[in-house]
């Protein structure tokens, strides 16, 4: 697969598995979100590229719903009034219920995936999947889905269907992305402006993989609602933790259980973070642009507890190895780290930083090259 591309190995899988060429295609990519963790269901703002790494789905219309991936042999079929079974067709079943509520009417599909974005790394595989899924799925309903349309689909089959709560953030580069360009999403207003970001970033896999659905995830979720509820009688109108000033935290710090004015804590500071590293961004000021991922990662750690032994370790080595940042991406508690580096010397920092590693854990931590990428878009 790797050789030819998740395009021409997905359209070999539908052939193999299904006996004809597929009727439509589509594509999404995954995501590396710079700066501003957690922040997306607060009210603050994030910072990801999509990756150059894309899902495919191609698919043909059916009486019924089966679904194959590269992934594991065979066909599933599914129904559409069923609940989840905690298998990844459910985001394909909630994908169909979104489009169907919408008025696109799905009309059954053979279907067919496959993917260059690792899953559980904090890449969002979940959201490459779900807009590749809806955009070829609208086009077997003759309908064209507008950006804000594909997202909410997306966005809905996630949170509702699959109920993982998350935030907009991964839905929306997956639709949005371009190549060489950052894209700066305010989640309290939808605002979304494109920031330029040329050249590459390395991404480290701490090798943890993590479970969204029962996990930490949701945990930080419930306690980011009490944080906020407790908040909200310190500061009257207050909407979301991303609206609290700065100079508000050492009186949240007294007044807050520890554990929660941790938790505003970050999302506060992760917020100037993203505000700062846009306008680093547009100077051209990338040193600056890495110490913010630092700090970033200084804050997942201690504050929102989000990151795991592997990633602690990979990011110091980043810096003792003269990396300009460095940071945990995506929901945490394991999965990928990124190493911003002069492009010149950035393959010897990742070296040094594999080689640190191996004589830590026994193990060389995969690497990737990658740049900012194009969002989705429909495939022959
Ligand atoms: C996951 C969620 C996103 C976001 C990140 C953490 O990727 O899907 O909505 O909350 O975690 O920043």
């Amino acid at each position: 697969m790797a050789k030819q591309g998740p395009r021409h190995a997905g359209r070999a899988l539908f052939h193999e598995v299904f006996g004809s060429a597929p009727e439509v295609g589509a594509s999404a990519p995954g995501r590396v979100n710079l700066l501003g963790e957690h922040t997306d269901y607060n009210g603050g703002p994030v910072l990801p590229i999509a990756l150059d790494r894309r899902t495919v789905v191609y698919a043909r219309a059916a009486p019924g719903f089966r679904f194959a991936s590269a992934l594991e042999p065979g066909v599933i079929e599914r129904r559409m009034d069923e609940g989840p079974l905690g298998h990844w067709s459910d985001y394909l079943i909630g994908v169909v219920r979104q489009l169907v509520a919408i008025g696109c009417e799905v009309p059954g599909a053979d279907l067919t995936v496959v993917s260059a974005v690792p899953a559980g790394a904090g890449l969002s595989s979940s959201a490459a999947l779900t807009v590749s899924a809806a955009a070829a799925l609208a086009q077997l309903a003759r309908r064209r889905l507008t950006p804000e349309e594909l997202i909410d689909v997306a966005w809905r089959a996630e949170s509702e269907y699959v109920g993982v709560r998350c935030g907009r953030m991964d839905q929306t580069i997956a639709v949005c992305g371009r190549p060489g360009m950052a894209l700066a999403l305010e989640t309290a207003t939808g605002q979304r402006r494109m920031v330029p970001f040329a050249g590459s970033v390395r991404l480290l896999d701490s090798g943890l993989r993590h479970a969204l659905v029962a996990g930490e995830y949701e945990h930080r979720r419930i306690e980011c609602e009490e944080a906020l509820r407790r908040c909200q009688r310190l500061i009257p109108g207050l909407t979301s933790l991303a609206e609290i000033p700065v100079k508000a935290l050492p009186r949240i710090g007294r007044l807050l259980p520890r554990t929660l004015a941790r938790r505003v804590r970050h999302v506060v500071t992760e917020t100037t973070r993203v505000r700062e590293g846009v306008d680093a961004l547009r100077r051209g000021r990338r040193t600056r642009f890495g110490e913010l991922l630092y700090a970033g990662h200084a804050s997942l750690r201690r504050d929102f507890e989000s990151s795991c032994e592997e990633a602690d370790a990979i990011v110091a080595l980043a810096r003792k190895s003269g990396a300009t940042g460095a940071r945990l991406t995506g929901a945490g508690w394991g999965g990928v780290v990124i190493i911003l580096a002069p492009e010149r010397s950035a393959g010897a920092v990742v070296e040094r930083i594999q080689a640190g590693f191996a004589r830590r854990f026994g193990r060389i931590p995969q690497a990737w090259e990658s740049r900012a990428g194009g969002g989705v878009r429909i495939e022959r």
